[in-house]
């Protein structure tokens, strides 16, 4: 794997207790219909937070508005702020540069309707990262990063809609992670692949967690448990509960939680991570 350059960090002494994003106080809606009350919660620089929550508890429109991809919607109205290193996202920020530095994958891949290569090479297009001479290396080393270069390196110029769904969602994490984002925000990454794809992106976003942060909405509990550093609980529009995943899952402070994450059939693996995670609180 190629190394990308590390991500900035949010203050001038490098604190990684600093949040590289955070909700303060949101709450949001579409027209009367609120779908998020006061949300408070803090996303640790550099870490995975996974979103869990049952079927319109909201995670996907908080999500959205973590990058603003809800402000054109009809009816959308928020109050409260985002911050990303300790700046308002809705001030003068551009929001250009806001979608750069907090970049985003859908539940369904979306390729552009332009070659493999170009796809990869949008943003940095766009954003005019790099002399267009580069454009060629940037795609090879981000499709090599994301482990998918040997099977298109031959057919650079083809349409990306002739790849396999799995093959497309890793043709979009290339082009996402292409521009050097801070903040990933996934939501259900991996609900539409194989057991096979799901791991090869799950070690990919584990790999990337040290270099930036990563914000993932999933259905799977046991996805959950096997990469989230944090995890938050979502239910019917309020943050019920947020903390080190082992923890949410094993000592649940809420009702709601509990009732939510037994439901999941944990594997071994996770339930060895969270033993161990028992004997390291227990006195
Ligand atoms: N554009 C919109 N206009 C009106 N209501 C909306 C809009 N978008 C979302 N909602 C409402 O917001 C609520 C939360 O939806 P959201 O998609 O965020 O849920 P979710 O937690 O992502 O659910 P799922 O797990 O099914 O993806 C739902 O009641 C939904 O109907
Ligand atoms: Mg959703």
């Amino acid at each position: 794997m190629t190394a990308m350059p590390p991500v900035e960090l949010d203050n001038e002494t490098g604190d990684v207790s600093v949040p590289a994003m955070s909700a303060v106080g949101l709450t949001l809606g579409f027209g009367a219909k609120t779908v998020l009350n006061e949300v408070n919660l803090a996303f640790d620089a550099r870490a995975i937070t996974a979103l869990l929550g049952p079927t319109g508890s909201g995670k996907t429109t908080f999500l959205r508005t973590l990058n603003r991809m809800n402000d054109k919607v009809t009816g959308y109205r928020h109050s409260g702020d985002v911050l990303l290193g300790g700046t308002s996202i809705f001030g003068g920020r551009d929001l250009m540069e806001l979608r750069r530095s907090v970049g985003m994958l859908f539940q369904r891949p979306n390729p552009f309707p332009m070659s493999i290569m170009d796809n990869v090479v949008a943003g940095v297009r766009a954003h005019k990262m790099v002399p267009r001479k580069q454009f060629r290396s940037v795609a090879e080393e981000k499709l090599r990063l994301v482990g998918l270069w040997n099977a298109v390196k031959d057919r650079l110029g083809d349409s990306p809609f002739r790849l396999s769904g799995g093959q497309q969602q890793l043709l979009c994490t290339a082009r996402a992670l292409a521009v050097n984002p801070e903040v990933l925000l996934l939501d259900e990454p991996t609900s539409s692949l194989d057991p096979n794809t799901t791991d090869k992106i799950e070690q990919l976003i584990s790999s990337l967690a040290g270099r930036l942060t990563v914000i993932m909405v999933t259905h799977d509990l046991a996805q959950a448990a096997r990469i989230a550093d944090r995890t938050a609980f979502f239910f019917e529009g309020r943050l019920v509960e947020e903390g080190p995943t082992a923890h949410l899952f094993s000592s649940p402070q809420h009702e709601e939680t509990a009732r939510y994450v037994s439901r999941g059939q944990l594997t071994a693996e996770n339930r060895q991570r969270f033993a161990d995670h028992e004997e390291r609180v227990s006195p």
